[in-house]
């Protein structure tokens, strides 16, 4: 359910499904980057990044709070929230810029298009989508080359305190071997996180190295820049 009125932008946080393509781009991968797995996608939400990628035959896991609840009522709710995702944009098209997506229309097909493939895919290897929430995740120190995590870091600056920032950056990053990769460094509104240099220089003093790097995507405006941490 989301409440309209009571956050800024987008309001609650949704449970969105973008696509592996989109990922692809968000995260500026090759396809063939991913192939070396172990991956991690978190929050996966109702994303199309783990069907997409185990089609090509990568080891990827996903995990979201949200798959604490049976497949048919998330399924249920993440068409609604991709719904509400579609509502939302049309009635702010200044705050989007269109490429990727042609359109709201296109937006709408390709996000209701990878809800069906979470869907499937979580019926077909449902022990590959871990029910966990930031910050602590059920997974051994390094256990993943590549961890990836869209759109819940910086988005959601109203839900989210800088202390929440801190310690999910630092469990992603104990949980990668080589590369976490965070996605985009706005919220909703376009708006770049404030805290964004005090968040590296605080992992930098515990090992963890930080970078921006801009990537060839942007949906939200001014979202086209990705935060990688190397933990030591
Ligand atoms: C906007 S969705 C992003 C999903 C996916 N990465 C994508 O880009 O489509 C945000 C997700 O964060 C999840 N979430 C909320 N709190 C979380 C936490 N503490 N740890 C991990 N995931 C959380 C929600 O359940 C929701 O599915």
């Amino acid at each position: 359910m989301t409440t309209p009125g009571a956050y800024r932008g987008l309001g609650d946080i949704i449970v969105t499904a973008r696509p592996y393509d989109e990922y692809l781009a968000m995260f500026g991968l090759a396809g063939e980057d991913l192939l070396q797995g172990p991956v991690l996608d978190c929050p996966a939400g109702a994303s199309g990044f783990a069907p997409g990628a185990r089609a090509r035959g990568v080891d990827v896991m996903a995990v979201d709070p949200e798959y604490a609840q049976p497949p048919d009522v998330l399924n249920h709710r993440a068409v609604a929230d991709t719904r509400y995702g579609n509502q939302y944009v049309r009635a702010n098209p200044h705050t989007y810029a269109w490429g990727f997506f042609r359109d709201p229309d296109d937006h709408l097909a390709r996000r209701l298009a990878a809800a069906d493939a979470f869907a499937a895919d979580r019926a077909r290897s449902p022990r590959r989508y871990v029910a966990a929430a930031l910050p602590h995740l059920p997974f051994a120190d390094d256990r993943f080359r590549l961890v990836l995590s869209s759109h819940l870091l910086f988005v959601y600056p109203d839900h989210l305190t800088y202390s929440d920032h801190l310690a999910f950056a630092r469990e992603l990053a104990r949980v990668a071997r080589e590369e976490v990769r965070i996605f985009p460094l706005v919220d909703t509104l376009g708006a770049r996180w404030p805290l964004l240099e005090r968040l590296r220089d605080d992992l930098a003093r515990e090992g963890v190295g930080t970078g921006v790097r801009s990537v060839a995507y942007e949906f939200i405006r001014g979202g086209d820049e990705v935060l990688v941490l190397r933990p030591s």
